[in-house]
């Protein structure tokens, strides 16, 4: 097992969430792979998932009262707080975020918080609702302006039975984001602009063609360039995701949007990454009324234009040209196809995805890519898009991007 976490101590905060009994994982892998795991749990946790468990996992004692003579003896509250490389606070219930906005010591673990100078990371974990609820999103804002960094939530199933956000990261995804914080940053001082998600292109005031891209890709390309130490601007297509720590946003809906957005960005960035599913066309007019049904007509036909190729534009540019990246979605002839639009649209490299595979590509967690540039290819094996995306910005990082 890679060292990536070798010396590394890491607090893990645990507040009173179902997803409390995921930390006994956690903390394993994160051992695994050379951490120090101090647990330090609130009341509310020890309901989920027990002291003992956490303490053999760990290999240490739990820290779970302010107010404990013997706990205090051996390392006390302040100690532990200046031991720790990161806070990592998972899960995160509402109230612990809560209490933590407003500055709040009333346990061992916000008082760890207050005392602190590490670096803290918080991992949300809860009922969909409380996620949505406005108090919830203003108290994370504020946490996240302060510095700390939010890893999540996801989406999917909950244990109440809701659907949407609240879900805490997987122990793996925590452990992902824990390498890119003490990781390496090969590209420190690089500016990376990335398109993502898919385009909507009007047909009228309530209809418009799109695709199924869910910026799952996009998003994770971001999301490790910035942890990766790259100033990061993300131009995304409409999608129903969180923004990355430390990455700029500017969301777009059409095509002919995301060109103009992408060529005034592209130009100041070293690396330009097109991952967004573009439409290819768009219908030539779009209507000012909603296109009503007509009793007479059985068929109805939309008469399309070309859209501007983004990333073709890009690569064209003659000055301040960045590394230009393209992506290749093909259901066959996969390797012919990217390395056709590899020459075509003058792309240092390009990343096919085989789209016609259940599981990979479209609106999944997991992908597969080949990578073909001019003098050489790569095949990066199913994994996280997170896990990809880490993988493709080495390779742009150390063999490609550096010798262009
Ligand atoms: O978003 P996800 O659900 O995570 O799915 C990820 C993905 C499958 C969308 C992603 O991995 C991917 O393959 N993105 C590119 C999809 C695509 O449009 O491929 P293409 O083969 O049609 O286009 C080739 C390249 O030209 C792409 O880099 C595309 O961004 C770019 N392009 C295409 C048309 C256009 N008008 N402008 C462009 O810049």
């Amino acid at each position: 097992m890679e060292q990536s976490l070798a010396g590394k101590k890491i607090l893990l905060g645990i507040s009173g969430g179902i997803a409390a009994y995921k930390c006994a994982d956690l903390t394993r892998r994160l051992i695994e792979r050379g951490a120090q795991v101090q647990v330090v749990m609130t009341p509310a946790a020890k309901e989920f998932i027990t002291p003992l468990t956490m303490q053999a996992v760990s290999g240490r004692p739990v820290s779970d009262s302010l107010l404990d003579p013997a706990a205090e003896a051996s390392m006390g509250h302040i100690e532990l707080a200046k031991w720790a490389d990161l806070i990592l606070l998972a899960p995160a219930t509402a109230d612990l975020i809560a209490r933590m906005r407003a500055g709040m010591g009333n346990d061992l673990l916000t008082t760890l918080i207050l005392a602190s100078n590490a670096p803290i990371a918080v991992a949300p974990a809860m009922n969909q609702q409380m996620y949505a609820n406005i108090a919830t999103q203003e108290n994370l804002a504020a946490l996240a302006q302060r510095g700390m960094m939010i890893w999540g939530p996801a989406a999917g199933q909950q244990a109440c039975g809701d659907v949407g956000y609240g879900r805490m990261l997987e122990p793996m995804e925590l452990v992902g984001h824990c390498e890119g914080f003490f990781g390496p940053k090969p590209l420190q001082n690089i500016k990376l602009a990335i398109t993502a998600g898919p385009t909507r292109e009007a047909i009228d005031p309530v209809r418009y063609i799109s695709n199924h891209s869910s910026g799952k890709m996009g998003f994770a390309i971001a999301e490790a360039a910035a942890n990766m130490g790259a100033t990061v601007t993300l131009i995304s297509g409409p999608v129903s995701l969180a923004t990355p720590n430390d990455v700029h946003r500017i969301d777009v809906e059409s095509a002919e949007q995301m060109h103009q957005i992408a060529m005034e960005h592209a130009v100041n960035n070293d690396i330009f990454i097109s991952c967004a599913a573009v439409a290819d066309y768009r219908p030539s007019n779009v209507a000012e009324q909603k296109i009503k049904k007509n009793a007479d007509n059985e068929h109805m036909q939309i008469e399309m234009v070309k859209n501007p190729d983004i990333v073709a534009s890009v690569a064209a540019l003659t000055k301040q040209r960045p590394f230009t990246v393209g992506f290749a979605a093909e259901t066959q002839d996969v390797e012919q196809y990217a390395r056709d639009k590899l020459k075509k649209k003058n792309l240092d490299l390009i990343c096919a995805n085989d789209v016609s595979v259940a599981g990979l590509g479209f609106n999944s967690n997991d992908n597969a890519l080949h990578l073909y540039w001019n003098t050489g290819e790569k095949a990066l094996a199913t994994a996280s898009k997170a896990q990809l995306a880490k993988q493709l910005l080495n390779i742009i990082a150390s063999d490609l991007f550096r010798k262009k």
